[in-house]
């Protein structure tokens, strides 16, 4: 990863500068492609629900220059490795599990009818690696952005969006929903996205001014592949199962009420049932935070993280014990609104919501409770709302 707070100026010069030196010719053009957080909405994609994530100011950089033999010259700066594939036959690497998110963007366009051709291609990325910020993603969407516009075709940002996680599944093998793909696709400055996951319908929701979105990372990682991701998305799908019985018309648990699952929930076994609370708690927990942000009421958006955070704790079982610690700071802190952990759990960040004026404070405050409670030092990033994928000048 690239050094975290060098200005974007910066960090393109130096690609530009190490394109020319590796390829022997100027970079073509140069993306940017945003990590993200999630204010809230978690665990609700694959169940066809409601998400509003943000796109952050930490992203994939990535420049690249055509070439006329359909081979792709790829360099990862910052693992100093590099690799090389025939655009038009792109395979899965066994060797360089780095490279297959590009390989798999080229194979799910083209399957999508998109001609690409070669490209020399060189990127870098200052999105913490497994910390739960769509880094992958973010290189995912950035060599979707980056192949398109080197072979002079367009596409959707949606669908662009839905190539890249077919490509996470296919490529990376990580059953993940949509909503890293489309908020990395589709962010928008100072704004947070409400997405329906199931017709991929939007607006986006402006953050009120007066409020900031901190991001505290526990220094815990964990992987997602092959983990409890796919255990809760399968207890989901047996939630489903078992509740058409006695409502045959549902797809998924987007289609149940609460009332509903209140009147049903003798049909499934624990923990099913406290996973289909979450789900249908949560899809509601969404959209009143929209009216939340939308009415400015910044204290009420925060009751709503944190009943979010209750309910990844105790309902999905998402949460861990460096988790719980650092939500619990970030309540104890000064100016807080409320405070969850953000992406799939068990490791890496929260997202919380600060009056403006007490960031400061706030950030001091969280590290130190932080520290004394798990001995662990806290990365704190205060962030905002960016614009989604684009080309820089
Ligand atoms: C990961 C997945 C997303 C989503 C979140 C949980 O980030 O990639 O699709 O399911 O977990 O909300």
């Amino acid at each position: 990863m690239s050094n975290q707070t060098e200005p974007l100026s910066q960090r393109i010069s130096r690609l530009r500068d190490h394109f020319l030196q590796r390829f022997g010719r100027k970079a073509e053009v140069i993306v940017r492609a945003p990590g993200r957080v999630n204010l809230i909405g978690e665990h609700t994609d694959y169940n066809d629900g409601f998400v509003l994530p943000i796109a952050i100011d930490r992203n994939v950089l990535l420049a690249a220059a055509r070439r006329d033999d359909h081979r792709v010259h790829l360099v990862a700066v910052d693992l100093d490795d590099e690799d090389e594939f025939d655009v038009t036959a792109p395979t899965r690497s066994e060797t360089k599990a780095w490279a297959n998110y590009h390989r798999g963007v080229a194979a799910m366009l083209q399957q999508r009818g998109i001609d690409l051709t070669g490209a020399d291609v060189m990127f870098s990325s200052n999105v913490p690696i497994g910390a739960g910020l769509s880094s992958s993603a973010a290189v995912e969407v950035a060599a979707a952005f980056g192949f398109l516009a080197i072979s002079d075709q367009e596409m959707d940002r949606a669908q662009m969006a839905l190539a890249c996680q077919q490509a996470e599944h296919e490529y990376a093998g990580v059953p993940c929903g949509i909503m890293d793909q489309f908020i990395s696709a589709l962010g928008r400055a100072d704004s947070a996205l409400l997405l329906d996951c199931r017709d991929l319908s939007y607006r986006h929701v402006p953050v009120p001014e007066s409020a900031r979105i901190v991001v505290a990372d526990t220094g815990v990682r964990r992987a997602l592949a092959g983990s409890e991701y796919r255990v809760r998305r399968s207890q989901c799908e047996e939630a489903v199962r078992l509740l058409q019985s006695a409502l045959p018309g549902i797809r998924a648990l987007r289609d149940v009420s609460e009332a509903e699952l209140q009147q049903y929930e003798h049909l499934l076994p624990d923990p099913i049932r406290r996973r289909a609370r979450h789900v249908v708690t949560e899809n509601q927990r969404v959209l009143d935070t929209v009216a939340a942000l939308e009415a400015g009421d910044l204290r009420r958006a925060g009751e709503l993280l944190i009943a979010s955070h209750h309910s990844l704790r105790d309902d999905y079982e998402v949460s861990s014990t460096e988790l719980d610690a650092m939500v619990e700071a970030a309540l104890a802190a000064p100016g807080c609104f409320g405070s969850r952990l953000t992406g799939a759990g068990f490791g890496g960040c929260t997202v919380s919501l600060v009056a403006n004026e007490a960031v400061k404070d706030f950030v001091r405050s969280l590290a130190q409770t932080y520290r004394e409670r798990t001995g662990r030092d806290a990365t704190v990033y205060v962030t905002r709302a960016a614009d989604g994928v684009g080309l820089v000048a």
